[in-house]
């Protein structure tokens, strides 16, 4: 087999919460084996919305070494795990301008046969956790790629309640991700590497 196993992860975050995500399903790949890209997506707000927003401004020096994703990280990895805080039930348009580079990419089939996954946060239990994941998978869909779930695989899932991917209710960025959010997004990353590992070898035999 050609190497390790690759993933990205791709995420958006304003307050850094979904960014401590990020980083936990980064660590988790690297611990089930994975070489692993880390890409925060470009930021699109003005410099003025930014500033208003304390956390926010804090959140992007905090961040200003993370590498930009480009259309590149999709071709080279054979697992993609994408993060964005619940956005009116979606994906932040951040990161939806992301995905909607990806037309020469998606035309040549170089995003199908993958493993995808997701994680979100939001203000609120009931803010829309299952819709942003949801949307975000009808992308993955329309790739030809292979969605990875950490459905109720191990008894931790009882508790954080989320078979339909990692997430976290931060209140409004008020409350960081604890040890249940984080480890069902270390779940999730471990199952994508898991199955990921198992296509590619197999797509290799085959
Ligand atoms: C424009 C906007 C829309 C939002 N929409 C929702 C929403 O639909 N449901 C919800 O519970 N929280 C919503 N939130 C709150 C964020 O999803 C939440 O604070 C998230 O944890 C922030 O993640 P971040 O720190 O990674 O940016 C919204 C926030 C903003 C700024």
């Amino acid at each position: 087999m050609d190497g390790q196993t690759k993933v990205a992860v791709i995420y958006y975050s304003a307050t850094g919460i979904t960014y401590q995500m990020a980083r936990a399903a980064s660590e988790a790949a690297e611990k089930a084996g994975a070489e692993v890209r880390l890409r925060k997506v470009r930021e699109l707000a003005p410099d003025e919305a930014i500033r208003s927003n304390a956390g926010w401004q804090a959140h992007r020096l905090e961040t200003q070494d993370v590498m930009e994703a480009e259309p590149d990280d999709l071709s080279w990895a054979d697992v993609v795990i994408m993060g964005s805080p619940t956005r009116y039930g979606m994906v932040a348009a951040q990161l939806k301008q992301f995905i909607d580079t990806t037309g020469p990419l998606w035309a040549r089939g170089a995003l199908a046969n993958k493993v995808y996954s997701g994680f979100t946060s939001t203000a609120t239990a009931h803010g829309g956790q299952e819709a942003t994941l949801l949307s975000l998978y009808t992308v993955f869909y329309h790739w030809g790629g292979i969605v990875v779930t950490p459905g109720y695989t191990d008894p931790s899932q009882f508790a954080s309640g989320n078979p339909y991917g990692a997430s976290h209710t931060s209140n409004n960025g008020e409350v960081p991700p604890d040890q249940l959010a984080l480890g069902a997004t270390a779940l999730t990353a471990q199952r994508a590497v898991e199955i990921g590992t198992a296509l590619k070898r197999g797509l290799t035999a085959g």
